[in-house]
């Protein structure tokens, strides 16, 4: 892809990554991604907004000589991870009157990371500005999202913010520029629910921020650019709210068919009762989907099977993720089976330490579900139906 003006003298420079499959060895990336790079000519000096993933570093290189790249005098580091500052060293080689600006705790873990010098830095605290002549740019201290030194840049005069992970999407996108909602929504949902769901306290208080300033233009490290900042500045308000739908998530795994009969007689009481039900098999789940559907739904229950006395993996895998990623449930339930003992529930309630939702009545059967343990479940949905309504969450 060739450079892209954005403004006047304002050009993306990134690398679309089509074909990643993964991040982080973890997150699905079915659409792929891109490492939006910035760069702002000023008429006395020239910037460089965070860099590339260091696999695509063609890319990159091509991008600022299409862009008529003569020097780069600073290169501006938002966040640390090698996403985007992996190639901080080699700008740093190819410009090498090149200065990395950034706050003080963003030098002191790129030093880490990418093993830089102190005298490669310029440090700027929360509100400082650094003139490129022209051209303003501002640095806004936006910790916890996602890590503890992350920070936006503002481009005064121009009304753009570039924004870090914070609003991004893994998307690869042929269109940069987005005004539709609906081109990037799910994108954006579930990078939300994969990355950005555990902080929503910070995710609350950065929106405020970027509310009350004079923004005409939004520009992620991910993911297209926002010309129209309020649909996306909506839906995180709508994700990072307290609201929680009237929805019950079931991940769960079975063996030899004992919790998946369970899970569906479940599923069925709970549509009866009006609820939205999301069963999810584990062993078919993308799991950026499922942590889609656990950003907004009021409770969850785990579905599985007991090997060796405990929870299946994948269970246990499940319960782990949400722990991680905090989602706003309410009510937490366990269903699942077993041959001849389980210990399951303790070994569930353990993991899901971080989620201060109210555990529902579990039920857990020994061998296949007679009819005692549908029945069993069918006041599991009740008990469910009447917290939501508790809740104000179900009418
Ligand atoms: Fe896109 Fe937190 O790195």
């Amino acid at each position: 892809m060739a450079a892209r003006k954005i403004k006047e003298n304002v050009y993306y420079v990134g690398a679309i990554d089509w074909h990643r499959r993964l991040f982080d060895s973890l997150i699905p990336l079915p659409d792929g991604t891109s490492y939006n790079s910035y760069l702002v000519k000023g008429s006395e000096k020239t910037a460089l907004i965070d860099t590339v993933d260091e696999t695509r570093q063609h890319e990159l290189l091509a991008n600022l000589e299409d862009a008529g790249v003569e020097t780069i005098d600073y290169v501006i580091s938002n966040h640390t991870e090698q996403d985007h500052s992996g190639l901080i060293p080699l700008i740093l080689k190819k410009y090498p009157g090149a200065r990395v600006v950034t706050n003080p705790k963003c030098k002191d873990l790129v030093k880490e990371h990418i093993l830089l010098t102190d005298d490669q830095f310029i440090v700027k605290n929360d509100g400082e500005t650094l003139s490129l002549g022209d051209k303003t740019l501002q640095f806004i201290l936006a910790p916890w999202v996602h890590w503890p030194e992350t920070m936006f840049t503002y481009l005064v005069e121009d009304k753009i913010l570039f924004s870090c992970d914070f609003l991004g999407s893994h998307l690869a996108p042929a269109e940069l520029f987005v005004e539709d909602i609906s081109a990037f929504y799910d994108g954006a949902k579930r990078y939300y629910a994969e990355i950005m769901m555990p902080f929503a306290t910070n995710v609350r208080k950065h929106l405020e921020k970027i509310r009350s300033m004079d923004v005409e233009i939004i520009g992620p490290s991910h993911g297209p650019i926002h010309v129209n900042p309020q649909p996306i500045l909506d839906a995180y308000t709508d994700w990072s709210s307290d609201e929680v739908k009237n929805e019950v998530v079931i991940p769960f795994v079975s063996m030899h068919g004992s919790t998946e009969k369970m899970v569906e007689h479940l599923t069925d009481q709970l549509v009866r009762r009006g609820i939205t039900a999301k069963p999810f098999d584990l062993v078919k789940t993308d799991t950026g989907v499922l942590a889609m559907a656990l950003v907004d739904a009021a409770t969850v229950v785990i579905g599985a099977p007991t090997v060796l006395v405990g929870a299946h993996p994948k269970a246990i895998y499940a319960a782990a993720l949400a722990n991680a990623l905090r989602p706003k449930t309410r009510f937490i339930g366990v269903i699942g089976s077993f041959g001849w003992g389980s210990r399951m529930l303790d070994q569930l309630k353990g993991i899901l330490c971080n989620l201060s939702a109210e555990m529902l009545t579990p039920v857990i059967v020994k061998g296949y579900p007679k009819a005692d343990d549908l029945s069993a479940l069918e006041r599991l949905a009740d008990e469910i139906l009447e917290k939501h309504k508790e809740a104000n969450i179900a009418v």
